[in-house]
């Protein structure tokens, strides 16, 4: 074996001697203090990619959750992230679940959470996107609520803020989101929204073993313009580990799962966006889903194991690979 004695090995090795939410805030807020210069990034016009009439430079956005509060989002975006999906947010402040509520599973390149949304709340978390108006065309909110008019609301609070919107009504550590995964539901949150915005919307899904449920809400959303589906967040799981003794796995062991989502979707809608999370940590998974039909992709394990120069690495290889021209 070759001895790994990079700065970037050596920094996740002591990053991993912290547990993992305590590993988060530190990088958090290096991110957040640290200037912006030593993150530039050029993008090369090969990675570019039209969505919602938009051009955004790299396909490989970050999925929410990494950035819940938007105190690290300009510096993803100079890092060779193409977007990033900030929050979720909720309404007001909130502490989310019990701890321990973050545990790595280092073999599998996977991550339990039982977070629950903690959240610094909207007014705040607000403030900061106003100071990013130069890229807001490339951030998207992800916002929540325990009821239909709770997710207008949030709408509402970040409208003319950002680029678009991401429902998230498929978080497996709030069980009252589930009422919503059917299509009148999705349908009806949908209207609600484009009475008050013209901006993109997508449906945050969660991973379900029947694949009509998510063919029925593509159908029911695909009337309206600028929509789509985000497949899909963490898979359910029961584990003593977790304080709250379930939550979401991520990371690897779920891009089988992804892809197979999407392989079954596309061929059925041929125009819909379709962004898909889970299990993506290097360009062959990223190759493999946009040869699918994905429209974009969201990542947040790959940050953790393979680290946050992910994007860039991608973004590489896929200008080479020619694939999106
Ligand atoms: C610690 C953690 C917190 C997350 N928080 C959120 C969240 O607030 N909202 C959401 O929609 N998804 C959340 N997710 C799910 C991710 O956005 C993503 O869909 C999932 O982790 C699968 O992608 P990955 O395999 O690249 O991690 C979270 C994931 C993790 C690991």
């Amino acid at each position: 074996m070759i001895l790994d004695l990079s700065y970037k090995y050596l920094i996740k090795k002591i990053l991993f001697l912290f547990p993992p939410e305590m590993a988060h805030i530190i990088v958090e807020n290096f991110l957040y203090f640290a200037p912006n210069f030593l993150f530039k990034n050029k993008f090369s016009k090969s990675t570019e990619i039209t969505l919602f009439e938009k051009k955004i430079p790299s396909p490989i956005g970050i999925a929410a959750g990494l950035d819940k509060n938007c105190k690290s989002t300009n510096k993803y975006l100079n890092m060779g992230y193409g977007f990033s999906v900030v929050g979720t947010v909720m309404k007001n402040p909130r502490k989310g679940n019990p701890k321990p509520r973050l545990i790595r599973l280092i073999n599998e390149k996977s991550l339990l959470n039982s977070l629950s949304f903690p959240s610094d709340g909207s007014k705040v978390i607000l403030k900061r996107l106003k100071r990013l108006k130069n890229v807001k065309d490339r951030i998207i909110v992800s916002v929540s609520g325990l009821n239909e008019d709770e997710i207008i609301q949030n709408i509402l609070v970040f409208k003319g803020h950002c680029f678009g919107f991401e429902i998230n009504i498929s978080s497996p550590n709030t069980k009252d989101l589930r009422k919503f995964i059917n299509p009148e539901s999705v349908h009806s949150i949908i209207t609600k929204a484009r009475n008050i915005t013209d901006a993109p919307v997508l449906i945050k899904l969660p991973r379900v073993k029947n694949l009509e449920i998510y063919e029925n809400i593509l159908k029911a959303i695909s009337k309206f313009n600028k929509t789509g589906i985000v497949i899909a967040n963490t898979k359910p799981i029961s584990d003593s580990r977790l304080k709250v003794g379930n939550g979401g796995k991520s990371g690897a062991p779920l891009f089988n799962e992804t892809l197979k989502i999407l392989d079954y979707l596309r061929p059925k809608f041929k125009d819909a966006v379709i962004i898909c999370s889970g299990g993506v940590s290097n360009f062959k998974d990223a190759k493999k889903l946009l040869e699918s039909g994905a429209n974009a992709i969201q990542v947040y394990s790959a940050l953790i194991y393979e680290g946050p120069g992910i994007a860039k690495k991608i973004n590489k290889q896929l200008k080479n690979s020619r694939l999106l021209n």
